[in-house]
């Protein structure tokens, strides 16, 4: 006889199993951020996890790093081609024109929370498949935006329960003064060209901003003396960026002044943030960053319409929350187990628990055919207070057997009367 081969199937590389034990940090996210949002008046919207590809690339930008290297893009069987989002805020913006937001009163404001692909290398913190919650503020340039936006994340992380985070912070112009920047970004560059990586010789010719994304050590001197996006602003970029900062200070939000914070998306203008956990002897953790993208919209198809928003990413979160010792509330164990024995307990305990769920007790149970002892067993191990105990006898007799764990006392009551008689010796316990 031939052996069949079973293949252990394993989850794709740079995706993972959220388990049970995982759960309660995902709650404590959720749970903060749905409170938040409906606090800050913003309104939760779900967007497909695929989209048309050109759609990412329009807004991301062709050339980005996520577009041309990260983006999991696939044709369907009738010939469309698509792709599961890298990102957020460009269904988002889809979903916006699409259904007619354009005629609600401005600013519209909308959150998410889901998963998000890009395929990276995998590594600590970098997944192929990764969950962010993210909060876009559609139609409006006022700098008091960004810096609410700044504040919501902020909010949100110590809300957590995170600690020490750091906001850096950039403005990258607007179409009016990035070019004159672009120029003499290249300039600078081109007179070095024969001292940098073979990536960012790429960058240069392609998309000149991501020079300042270079992580290469060989690059980083050449980096530190580019010439400043702030150098470059309009007297409307610098005004808007300076109030931004005004705002900052107002709100009491310490903020590190970043040169080189232009972030990998090319939807972005004017402010630009990221949000990091710094600490010694480690490279810096970006647990969310985002910006204004005043041009998105109007690129998408719409009228010219300003916006403001932030991704951040949920792994990250939950990572820092654990390694800062951030306790989230885990499910109460129940206290109580039902033991059921025969077929005619087993009925009867199916009805019992639904009974009982309706008083507002929550049993423990193990609805199989084992016996007593290892129902008994799974209870202590549990830590329950009290078993019930309701075999062929108890069935017949319209009774159940309630059992002190502790004292292992056990007293027969009436099946009717079981609910009082538990909220009476749980009261006492
Ligand atoms: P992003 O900076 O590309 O921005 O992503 C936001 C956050 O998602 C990052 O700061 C990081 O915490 C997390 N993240 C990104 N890639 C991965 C990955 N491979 N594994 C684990 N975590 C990851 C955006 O996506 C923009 N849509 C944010 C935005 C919203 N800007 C304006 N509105």
């Amino acid at each position: 006889m031939s052996k069949i081969k079973i293949k252990n199937f394993q989850a794709p590389r740079g995706t993972y199993d959220i388990l049970p034990e995982e759960q309660p940090w995902w709650e404590k996210i959720r749970k903060t951020v749905k409170e938040l949002s409906g606090d800050y008046g913003f309104s939760k919207i779900d967007t497909p996890i695929f989209e048309d590809m050109e759609l990412f690339a329009r807004s991301a930008g062709a050339s980005s790093d996520l577009v041309e290297k990260e983006m999991y893009s696939f044709r369907t069987r009738g010939g469309d081609q698509l792709a599961l989002r890298p990102e957020g805020t460009a269904g988002v913006i889809r979903a916006y024109l699409e259904n007619g937001m354009v005629d609600l009163p401005h600013p519209v404001k909308l959150f998410y929370f889901g998963p998000m692909f890009r395929y990276e290398r995998p590594q600590a913190g970098r997944y192929r498949q990764h969950h962010q919650f993210g909060f876009e503020v559609i139609g409006g340039d006022e700098p008091v935006l960004d810096a609410q936006v700044i504040q919501l994340f902020l909010h949100i992380s110590r809300q957590v329960g995170l600690k020490k985070l750091s906001v850096h912070i950039n403005s990258i112009g607007c179409p009016e003064c990035r070019p004159g920047y672009r120029r003499a970004l290249v300039d600078y560059y081109r007179s070095k060209k024969q001292k940098i990586c073979p990536d960012c010789q790429r960058r240069l010719k392609e998309n000149p901003l991501r020079l300042l994304d270079c992580k290469e050590e060989k690059c980083q001197p050449i980096k530190a003396g580019a010439p400043l996006t702030l150098d470059y602003l309009c007297p409307a970029c610098h005004g808007h960026f300076k109030s931004v900062l005004e705002f900052l200070d107002e709100l009491e939000v310490p903020y590190f002044l970043n040169h080189q914070l232009v972030r990998g998306l090319d939807y972005y203008t004017k402010t630009v943030f990221e949000v990091f956990f710094e600490s010694e002897g480690q490279p810096p953790l970006a647990l969310g960053g985002g910006g204004r993208y005043d041009g998105l919209v109007k690129n998408l198809g719409g009228r010219p319409t300003p916006a403001v928003g932030f991704g951040a990413g949920i792994e990250r979160i939950i990572s820092l929350m654990k390694e800062q010792g951030v306790k989230v509330p885990v499910k109460p164990a129940p206290k109580i187990f039902l033991v059921e024995l025969g077929e005619l307990g087993q009925r009867k305990s199916l009805k019992l628990f639904e009974e009982l769920h309706k008083e507002g007790i929550i049993v423990a149970e193990s609805l199989n055919k084992s016996n007593i002892k290892s129902q008994l067993k799974i209870a202590d191990r549990i830590g329950v207070k009290f078993a019930l105990i309701l075999g062929q006898q108890e069935a017949l007799e319209g009774t159940v057997i309630i059992r002190d764990m502790q004292s292992r006392v056990q007293e027969t009551v009436p099946l009717a009367k079981v609910a009082g008689e538990l909220k009476k010796r749980l009261a006492k316990k």
